[in-house]
């Protein structure tokens, strides 16, 4: 099931709003609290905009209008312009999440599409919804468009959004011409994937035709007369450039009559025939040229009792009639007619049934990169864990230090000298207080004596002599890991400047394992361009046995269920099921047959090959009965020779983001970083080892 659908176009006045009204509609009857979120609004300045207005105003909602949207356009092309599209995204994913988390259900209405490029906001909103994890419903424009350009646009739009993930429940073809709506629903059917729920909806003239309000803002001019009436509907303009009587024989109902200011014979004509049983009510009449009645006229307007709205605008006759001829339709919170004629459109239009099942039975799958930093962060700041950084004499660690301190991540202690991180962090230009952090150095700490008698009591049984303990005690691998082990940190991170067995050994000699556990092992999560996977083991067994394989899967697994990642596990090998033979690929069967027995919770699959593991197409082929091939999550590599070339190769050869390796299996966090890493994975790493330690 999901809370929140993503509302998307593809260009300005598709007719949203019908869509909107109607779907806020439906679902203020089914559940209590909804919300209505606009990503990226176009309104600039003080005003407010309108659609937020008007939904908010009309379903009451709790939601203050600044939580109604993320980002203004220029806002976001500025971050977008500068690179930081991350920030953009991840506030956007944020205020998301907030509304998601107090309300029922959550409508996500998409970019309008007023901007410059309709590739980059049609991309844009792709990339919102993905990230967002909800599914779309996507309205085409049919106005203007013959069926077959209906269909391609319907198809490309939907091909776009289900080749990015983004699982699309119905496609509208808004606005389409009354006669055209079977042979528009026919042809969608057959071109669009089976099970879409395929809409169509006609074209609407009263909901189309501005108001004299908007006709008002789009010419710029001002009221003369009739102020009160400015709701009038205009339905279509002529010129008021003939005589009288042929002007009276063009009139039609809610007709804008637009003439130059000093036409009285045509201003007092078209009033009166407004009010004469004979001729048509008229929407309004439009002064141009900036000439205003003569006197008599104006005097005898003022001495009626109702008039029609009469606005005078300084453009020419032409200018003018172009401008009233390109005004569009909004539904506004003051207009209420339009607003219950466009949920009665949706309601008669619309599937609901079919869209309720749909939405009923939607299941998120995979999970973004952003969206995945996004809540790692998060569950990291939920409850604040205490992490040593064993490396104060890498900049790249005080670099991390800066931003998890300044966004309030994590506590920290940091190994080393006092005086020569205050310089390092001077040279860096950061400005982290050192009363904010714990520098430690384990020569001078006053935990060492105590320390180095611990570790003597936990590995005398191994030959340590209380001098070595001494001296390794001064290895901050060793301090840090005891930090952990004694409870006067939560969780360790180092391996920048150092090796990872120097990194993770004292961790394997006295953290130990996990009661059940027996292997230690890592994982990377691998931030793939459209979801994230669980890779394991890359870092730790050279050459695992069949039972250290089945460790690491059930590890691995636990792991990423941990991490909001539904565990499907492939156990890796150069054949898929029964096709290939030879010791390599039993020791990844008998790996799978433990996993099985030890675990019959978890979905695994084994021997599988990579491709068969993650491509949906060749999944089905080699395995069709496998509820795990084509849909891999965890990868199992059979050796560390396999698993740390593959994931060095898709870092390196996609641009992957690989977060880890994360170990797993020890009593207490303890994390290796890889001497190349960066500031992020440095970032990265203490975030999933303060989660590990919650
Ligand atoms: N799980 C649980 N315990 C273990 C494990 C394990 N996987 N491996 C070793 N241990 C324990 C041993 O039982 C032993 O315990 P004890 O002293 O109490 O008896 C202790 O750890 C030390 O064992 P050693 O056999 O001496 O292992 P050593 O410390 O030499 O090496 C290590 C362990 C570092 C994990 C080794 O297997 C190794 O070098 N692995 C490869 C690391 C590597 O180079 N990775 C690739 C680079 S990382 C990257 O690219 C991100």
């Amino acid at each position: 099931m999901t809370n929140a659908i993503y509302l998307t176009t593809t260009e300005p006045y598709s007719g949203k709003s019908v869509i909107a009204l109607g779907l806020m509609n439906l679902l203020a009857g089914k559940t209590e609290k909804i919300a209505y979120f606009k990503p990226i609004i176009s309104q600039e300045g003080e005003e407010k905009d309108g659609h937020l207005k008007m939904i908010g105003g009309h379903f009451h909602l709790d939601t203050p209008y600044e939580d109604m949207f993320a980002f203004t356009r220029s806002e976001a092309a500025k971050y977008i312009n500068s690179g930081k599209e991350s920030y953009l995204i991840d506030t956007i994913i944020d205020k998301f999440k907030r509304l998601q988390g107090n309300h029922d259900f959550v409508v996500v209405e998409g970019t309008d599409f007023m901007g410059g490029s309709s590739n980059i906001e049609f991309d844009g909103n792709i990339s919102i919804a993905k990230n967002l994890g909800i599914p779309a419903v996507i309205i085409v424009k049919g106005e203007g468009k013959s069926t077959s350009e209906i269909v391609d646009i319907a198809v490309s739009t939907t091909k776009g959004f289900t080749d990015e993930g983004v699982q699309v429940l119905t496609v509208v073809a808004n606005k389409i011409e009354l006669d055209k709506d079977e042979e528009i629903r026919t042809h969608l059917t057959a071109a669009l994937p089976t099970g879409l729920i395929v809409t169509s909806i006609p074209s609407s003239r009263d909901l189309g035709s501005p108001t004299m309000k908007e006709i008002l803002e789009s010419v710029g001019g001002k009221v003369l007369f009739g102020e009160r009436m400015l709701s009038n509907q205009v339905d279509n303009s002529i010129v008021g450039a003939m005589q009288l009587h042929n002007c009276l024989t063009r009139l039609q109902k809610n007709t804008l009559i637009v003439t130059p200011g000093d036409r009285g014979d045509i201003i007092i004509g078209a009033l009166q025939a407004n009010i004469s049983k004979n001729y048509p009510k008229i929407a309004g009449i439009l002064l141009t040229g900036g000439l205003q009645p003569e006197q008599t006229i104006i005097k005898l307007i003022e001495g009626l009792e109702t008039v029609v709205p009469i606005l005078s605008v300084k453009s020419g006759t032409f200018k003018t009639v172009s401008r009233v001829a390109n005004t569009q339709s909004r539904i506004t919170i003051e207009n209420k007619e339009k607003i219950s004629l466009a949920i009665g459109m949706f309601d008669q239009f619309v599937d609901v049934k079919a869209l309720e099942k749909k939405i009923i039975s939607f299941r998120a799958t995979g999970i973004t990169p952003r969206m995945f930093q996004y809540q790692i962060v998060k569950r990291a700041k939920e409850q604040k864990k205490h992490i040593v950084l064993a490396e104060g004499d890498d900049d790249r660690i005080l670099q991390a230090a800066d931003a998890l301190i300044k966004q309030e991540v994590v506590n920290l202690t940091i190994l080393g000298n006092k005086e020569s991180i205050a310089a390092s962090l001077k040279r860096l230009n950061l400005s982290l207080e050192l009363a904010k952090i714990n520098v430690v150095n384990p020569a001078t700490s006053d935990h060492y004596e105590a320390y180095v008698n611990k570790l003597f009591e936990l590995r005398k049984s191994k030959n340590i002599s209380i001098e070595m303990a001494r001296d390794l005690m001064l290895d901050v691998s060793y301090y840090g890991t005891m930090m952990v082990y004694m409870g006067d940190a939560d969780g360790m991170v180092s391996g920048a400047a150092h090796t990872t067995q120097h990194t993770i050994r004292p961790a394997l000699q006295f953290v130990k394992t996990k009661p059940g556990i027996t292997t230690v092992s890592s994982v990377f999560f691998m931030c793939l361009p459209n979801r994230v996977s669980v890779f394991g083991d890359c870092a730790v067994n050279p050459n695992p046995t069949s039972e250290q394989l089945a460790d690491i899967a059930i590890s691995s697994a636990d792991t990423s269920k941990m991490f909001g990642i539904e565990p499907k596990i492939a156990m890796l090998s150069y054949s898929s099921g029964t096709s290939g033979e030879g010791q390599d690929v039993d020791k990844v069967r008998k790996a799978t047959e433990i996993v099985r027995q030890k675990r019959p919770d978890l979905k695994v699959e084994g021997p599988i090959q990579y491709d068969a593991a993650v491509d949906p197409t060749v999944g089905k082929k080699k395995m069709p009965n496998s509820d795990v091939a084509g849909q891999a999550s965890v990868l199992i590599f059979p050796d560390l020779n396999t698993g740390n070339n593959t994931y060095k190769a898709v870092q390196r050869e996609t641009g992957a983001l690989a977060i880890g390796p994360m170990l797993q299996g020890l009593n207490k966090p303890v994390n290796d970083l890889s001497r190349g890493c960066t500031v992020d994975d440095v970032f990265n790493t203490v975030v999933i080892t303060a989660i590990q330690a919650q």
